[in-house]
């Protein structure tokens, strides 16, 4: 029997997607990587046949179903939801638009869930499901400027917390995953990782961690986080 892993990563046209996109190809799994309606990889990704291209929109659950559908149950050994957003200027909570909170909420909580429950029958029963979290989640880490945005990781955390004790009993292990600080669009320039680092380390924790079972907050060095 072929011990071939297969791993969907959702938001995957550029940044940390893409990166873990290229990382889980070089570590030998197959990849389905999706980017949103409309659009494609921002780089060309040499994967001798292993990668395969679809296309997703959280927020639009159309999308979820569709893709749902072509890849049918018990496929993957992974699932990864790293679609995220952030708005560049910061977002305190005092002072944000209904529209703005709205937009971070729905991208960064209710799109990567629903595609979390929309494709878990798609996971393999010794599967991981991941979602790219952030250390600003976590009590240990002071508040700052980007209220909505860390709010909404706290909130994608709890959903994953919830998800995962109501699938106690499978092998399946659910996964809020840190990358660090790194340089992306939404990174900026100062961060401290680069991409490849980052997303590497992640499919390292992700493999050292898949068939433990129940639920992790843990970043890319494999060192687990407080809630
Ligand atoms: N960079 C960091 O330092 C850092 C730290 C902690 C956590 N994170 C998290 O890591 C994830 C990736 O961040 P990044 O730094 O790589 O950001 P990025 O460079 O801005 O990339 C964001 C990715 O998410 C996709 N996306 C956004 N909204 C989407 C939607 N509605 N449906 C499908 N895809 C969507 C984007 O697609 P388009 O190209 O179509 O916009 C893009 O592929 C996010 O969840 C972010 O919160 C990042």
């Amino acid at each position: 029997m072929s011990d071939q892993k297969t791993a969907l990563v959702v938001g995957a046209s550029r940044g940390l997607g893409l990166g873990l996109t290229k990382a889980l190809l070089a570590a030998g799994w197959n990849v389905i990587a999706t980017v949103r309606p409309g659009s494609s990889l921002k780089e060309t990704v040499e994967s001798g046949g292993k990668l395969s291209v679809e296309h997703l929109d959280v927020n639009d659950p159309a999308t979820i179903s569709s893709l749902k559908q072509r890849i049918g149950t018990g496929k993957l050994d992974l699932l990864f939801v790293n679609a995220g957003v952030s708005l560049p200027d910061g977002d305190q909570i005092a002072t944000i638009s209904d529209s703005d909170f709205d937009y971070v909420m729905r991208s960064n909580v209710l799109g990567p869930m629903r595609v979390v429950h929309q494709l878990l029958a798609a996971v393999k029963s010794d599967a991981a499901v991941g979602v790219m979290s952030s250390d600003w989640a976590s009590s240990d880490v002071a508040p700052n400027d980007w209220d909505a945005y860390t709010a909404s990781k706290v909130a994608l955390n709890y959903l994953m917390r919830s998800v995962a004790a109501n699938n106690a009993d499978t092998a399946v292990t659910f996964m809020c995953l840190v990358p660090g600080w790194v340089k992306t669009d939404m990174g900026g320039s100062d961060a401290s990782l680069d991409v490849k680092t980052a997303a590497g380390g992640l499919v390292k924790t992700i493999e050292a961690r898949r068939g433990t079972g129940g639920i992790l907050f843990v970043d890319y060095k494999n060192d687990e986080l407080r809630w």
